[in-house]
């Protein structure tokens, strides 16, 4: 399943209205729809399809597998009473959750259950599922059973299907990436920043908004995933961005950009970590102490996460 024609069109056409003040660098960097080769597939090893989406049945358990594929693509509109950000599934399981190296979810599916060290138990896939509305979509974990969890499950079922039960399977989750070779730098992640993503992404990390619609999703600030996001680990991150980032240029920045850029990215202010325990450094001493969280250091001068305890959940703005 190759990335719709659909968005990419839609992309186009919000530069145009984003950028017209860039448009002699649009000229250069006007995104091309991803050719199968620039894809984050490439260096995954992957050989597993996930199905046609046409061949969706038309059934009632077709309905609700195609109700899981809306809620990754839209998931403020069929999943409002649990999303808390702007952001969608689909932002960082691209192409709907099919796409290898970007954490699809018939690889994730064949996976669990499975020993977290994040949590330090057996985590099923429902737990997953719910982790990434309580983290990476900042909202409320669906419970058990309810028509949206049920309807994810059936989703990734079904784009797994003949798929071997086996955790390893190439493809899944985001790619290795080789350390890198100087410790991952603020500054020279901003200069990757502003050559190679602010032009969707926005200087600010906000992303951008054209006619109420997300078409660049957020990086940081009120609207993106929170401080207990796997996102938010720069590792993580830095694995996802080279494999997918920038948006149909995979694998294009060197591995020492991608952890720089990572950094940089997750040295900036975000929503609280739902587990708060009162104080940031109390937070950081239970959940955050690793080399690959800045949650609780002082970057650029900003000591992150001192924002006091989470804000309530709140619908999406746009
Ligand atoms: C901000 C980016 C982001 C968003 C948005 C997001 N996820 Fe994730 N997701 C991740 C990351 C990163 C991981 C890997 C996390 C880790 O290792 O802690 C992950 C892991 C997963 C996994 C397990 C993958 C595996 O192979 O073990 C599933 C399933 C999943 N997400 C589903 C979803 C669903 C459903 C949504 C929407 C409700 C969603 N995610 C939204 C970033 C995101
Ligand atoms: C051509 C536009 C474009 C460029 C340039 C670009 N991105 Fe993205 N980015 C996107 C789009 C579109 C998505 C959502 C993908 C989807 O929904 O399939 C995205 C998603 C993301 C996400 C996950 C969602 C979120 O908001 O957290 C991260 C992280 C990210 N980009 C980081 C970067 C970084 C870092 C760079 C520069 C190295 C970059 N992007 C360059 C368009 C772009």
């Amino acid at each position: 399943m190759k990335s719709t024609p659909l968005l990419m069109s839609r992309l186009a056409g919000a530069l145009a209205l984003a950028c017209v003040v860039c448009a002699p660098v649009l000229a250069q960097n006007a995104p091309v729809e991803p050719k199968s080769a620039l894809n984050a597939a490439l260096l995954t090893g992957a050989t597993f399809s996930p199905p046609d989406i046409a061949t969706i049945p038309k059934d009632e358990f077709g309905k609700v597998v195609q109700f899981g594929r809306n809620v990754m693509y839209d998931t403020k509109k069929y999943a409002p009473q649990y999303a808390g950000n702007s952001l969608n599934c689909v932002n960082c399981h691209t192409d709907g959750g099919a796409m290898a190296g970007s954490a699809p979810l018939w690889g994730a599916w064949v996976s669990y259950p499975a020993y977290r060290s994040k949590n330090k138990k057996v985590n099923t896939y429902e737990d997953r599922l719910q982790g990434c509305f309580r983290f990476s979509m900042n909202g409320k974990a669906p419970p058990l059973g309810s028509d949206v969890l049920v309807a994810l499950e059936a989703y990734s079922y079904w784009l797994a299907k003949g798929l071997p039960v086996d955790e390893k399977v190439a493809g899944r989750g985001y790619p290795d990436i080789p350390e890198p070779a100087q410790a991952p730098d603020f500054v020279r992640g901003k200069s990757v920043y502003e050559a190679n993503c602010a032009i969707c992404h926005a200087a600010n990390g906000e992303g951008r908004v054209v006619n109420g619609a997300v078409v660049f999703p957020p990086l940081w600030g009120a609207q993106s995933f929170n401080w207990g996001a796997g996102m938010g680990s720069i590792k993580n991150a830095a694995k996802f961005i080279y494999a997918n980032m920038p948006y149909g240029q995979s694998y294009s920045l060197t591995p020492q950009q991608a952890w720089d850029v990572a950094y940089y990215m997750d040295g900036q202010e975000r929503p609280q970590d739902p587990r708060w325990e009162g104080s940031v450094v109390v937070t950081r001493a239970k959940y955050h102490d690793n080399k690959n969280s800045l949650y609780g250091t002082t970057v650029n001068g900003i000591l992150l996460g001192d924002t006091g305890a989470p804000k309530p959940f709140q619908p999406p703005k746009s």
